[in-house]
């Protein structure tokens, strides 16, 4: 076992794990309090001599057992709190114990490092290919007075920034205890003035992933959700950074919780301005009964230091989301250029209509035609037939089948929509099995979207589901599926558990969707997924564990598309994010622009149309044409290429990214302006990530330019005419 890694000197009881490009050190502390010490860019070596700093604080009191005034757990920078022994800050974990207390005191135990990555059951995770990628350190600490354990584990990857932690609780007593609160990870930071901002995703539905980038305050910052989903209000993911730090500089730290369902990230500047940090499941709403020799496992969190400023933070994150998250057949293939019926039908379709856009979808070169919502129960509005996974007979006249065999006979793959989670009122599903939905029984539960949840906690409601899906992929030959999620969860409570455990319902719904997703993937291994939740409600680490892409947004308005866009490259790898060409006006902002414009922005995503193909024109359907011939060349760039933003459309009325190839021979640039003026300023854009003595030729104008004149003179943005213009640079190496 390569040990270099991850080290431990008894002598200063310093943990030091690190490869070439980050340390993280963490000390016992007198008493056994694990103490923070750094995470950041490579140490090669600590000698342990600095040491945090003691002083008698006034109301901030002692260590129990140790009366030493200056040594305080309401100052001390800590790797995991407990609740209790003054402590004021919000702990990582509060535990109940039969007598009501939920006081305790956690203390270094024992450790253990591990070649590799030890699995989490049950959960989504960043895996290893083999032990020689990562090592993992395992700090066990136990409460003073019970035989409580928590294992703290650190999996640092030896080639990437990138450190991930989860917890697990073990209950080694001989009554139960109950886990109110358990975060997967805390990092207390000193009070060093490099990270005095946070970078959080706010949004809404149709507003997802907005960059919002605000002082680290005194108090307490949260940024969550209690949707029961990671939400599209808030994302599951959060940057620390300086206020210096731009996209090309500047220190970064990148968290991801990769978990689909409530997460809390907390921060809190204290008494003398340093910041706990805080990541994990929310604990609103949330209890976990652990009986005696009964483990919790907490989701796993993603940590990543980058000193290249927030492009260098997002690289890290996309290279190990894209290789070391998502799984399966589709995880490196380009993905097909597909046209979707959502926004050209709705519900509205027949046979022949869908014959007619997969006519057209066949002659402009597109790869993909998905059958969306609208082909199953009875339904032709979204208030009915969710959980009646059967076909809507007659609606299409040879059925599924029969349109699978049309599609594929036109030489293009086939997908289909489906929302496993839910159920309508309006259902066959609901007059068998009213208990399946997630309610308090006797209490009228909040419907919205005039649609319910299944409690996806309970088997026999999972494999109900599953009977139906897997009936219809047995049946019909499906190359595609939009896993679709329409509403947040309410009326949290299950009738499989007891009083008590009400509190465990919002998790273990959760759990049994990935448990039937893992069982679908297992079952059907060519079938590429998408994720979507009315768009972008469940666009997070965990997802992608599951399905490769995810519909970002319902919104598709290119305008609209370049902030939802650029905010979700901050986290996510571009070959996750779907992006459609709509019709105009525009259905969710009712704006016009131009194909050329819609196009550009959506071949910075995973490229796709969604509108009635047979409602263009024939000089329309020539720039489809040539839009798909283009993407074709540029999928690999865009899917798998190293991506940069350059202008952000949140700071003005540029926005401007690019694609570089892995061996910098190839690069695209996207750059858009929003609002025309008749006197503009003329604007640059320096380029990025190229090779300096590299010559690269524009591949529409045969211009060549060095890559040094790219990134120190940059390119003048063209004196666009007109709102709402784009253009893209596709350079080559001579
Ligand atoms: C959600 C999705 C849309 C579409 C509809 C169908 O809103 O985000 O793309 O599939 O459901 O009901």
């Amino acid at each position: 076992m390569n040990h270099s890694y991850a080290l431990f000197d008894q002598e200063t009881q310093v943990f030091h794990l690190r490869n070439n490009e980050i340390s993280y050190i963490i000390q016992i502390e007198e008493d056994g309090i694990l103490n923070h010490l750094y995470f950041g860019k490579a140490i090669q070596h600590y000698h342990g001599n600095k040491h945090y700093p003691r002083r008698d604080r006034g109301f901030s009191g002692n260590v129990p057992g140790n009366s030493e005034r200056a040594y305080s757990k309401d100052t001390l920078p800590q790797e995991y709190s407990s609740h209790g022994s003054m402590d004021y800050r919000l702990p990582a974990s509060i535990i109940q114990r039969e007598n009501g207390s939920n006081l305790h005191d956690l203390r270094y135990f024992d450790y253990r490092i591990e070649s590799g990555k030890p699995e989490l059951e049950g959960l989504p995770q960043s895996y290893v290919l083999d032990k020689e990628e990562a090592t993992t350190l395992i700090i066990i600490l136990k409460d003073r007075d019970q035989e409580i354990y928590l294992e703290l584990s650190y999996t640092i990857y030896h080639e990437r920034a990138v450190i991930t932690r989860s917890v697990k609780a073990i209950n080694k007593t001989s009554k139960r205890i109950v886990l109110e609160k358990i975060a997967s990870m805390q990092m207390d930071l000193t009070n060093n003035g490099i990270y005095d901002e946070v970078i959080s995703l706010p949004g809404a539905h149709l507003r997802e992933r907005q960059i919002n980038r605000e002082k680290i305050h005194a108090g307490v910052q949260s940024f969550e959700s209690r949707r029961g989903a990671s939400s599209h209000h808030m994302n599951s993911f959060i940057a620390l950074v300086n206020h210096d730090t731009n996209e090309l500089k500047g220190p970064a730290i990148g968290i991801h919780l990769v978990y689909s369902g409530n997460h809390a990230f907390e921060l809190e500047k204290d008494q003398i301005d340093q910041v706990r940090v805080l990541a994990g499941i929310n604990d609103y709403n949330f209890s976990w009964e652990l009986a005696p020799e009964e483990i919790f496992q907490t989701p796993e969190v993603i940590l990543t230091y980058s000193d290249q400023g927030l492009n260098g933070m997002s690289g890290t994150l996309h290279h190990l989301l894209r290789e070391r998250v998502v799984r399966g057949q589709h995880q490196f293939k380009e993905r097909p250029i597909l046209v979707n019926n959502w926004e050209a039908t709705y519900f509205d379709f027949d046979s022949k209509k869908i014959e007619q856009i997969v006519d057209e979808a066949a002659d402009l070169g597109i790869e993909m035609f998905v059958l969306d919502d609208g082909w199953f129960g009875h339904r032709d509005s979204d208030n009915s037939s969710l959980g009646d996974w059967f076909e809507y007979e007659g609606k299409l006249t040879n059925g599924l089948k029969g349109i699978a065999d049309y599609v594929h006979g036109k030489g293009l793959q086939f997908g289909v929509w489906f929302e496993p989670e839910m159920i309508s009122v309006d259902s066959k599903l609901y007059e068998e099995h009213p208990d399946y939905l997630m309610q308090e029984p006797d209490r009228t539960p909040s419907s919205s979207r005039d649609q319910h949840l299944l409690d996806m906690g309970r088997k026999k409601v999972r494999r109900n589901i599953e009977k139906q899906i897997c009936a219809i992929l047995d049946e019909v030959p499906i190359d595609y599926i939009k896993w679709d999620m329409n509403r947040s969860l309410s009326d949290i409570y299950s009738i499989d558990l007891p009083a008590k455990r009400q509190g465990e319902t919002a998790h273990r719904h959760i759990l049994g969707v990935y448990e039937l997703m893992e069982n679908l993937l297992a079952r059907y291994p060519k079938i590429l997924w998408e994720g979507c939740s009315g768009g972008g409600g469940r666009f997070d680490a965990g997802f992608l564990y599951y399905m490769p892409q995810s519909w970002p947004t319902d919104n598709t308005d290119a305008v609209e598309r370049l902030k939802i866009q650029y905010g979700t490259s901050l986290a996510y790898p571009i070959s996750s994010m779907t992006a459609h060409v709509s019709a105009v006006p525009n259905h969710q902002t009712g704006r016009i622009t131009s194909l050329k414009t819609r196009g550009d922005v959506a071949m910075s995503g995973v490229f796709g149309y969604e509108l009635d193909l047979t409602e263009m024109s024939d000089e329309e359907k020539v720039i489809v044409k040539k839009q798909v011939q283009q993407y074709q060349t540029i999928r690999p760039l865009v899917q798998f290429g190293e991506f940069y933003r350059l202008k952000s459309p949140f700071e003005g009325n540029l926005t401007a990214w690019m694609f570089v190839s892995e061996d910098k021979s190839e690069a695209l640039v996207m750059m858009a302006r929003t609002l025309a003026s008749a006197q503009p300023v003329f604007h640059e854009v320096f380029l990025t990530g190229l090779e300096e003595t590299v010559c690269y030729q524009d591949q529409t104008t045969g211009q060549e330019y060095y890559g040094d004149e790219l990134m120190s003179l940059g390119i003048n943005v063209p004196d666009f005419y007109g709102d709402f213009q784009t253009t893209l640079l596709h350079l080559k190496k001579v």
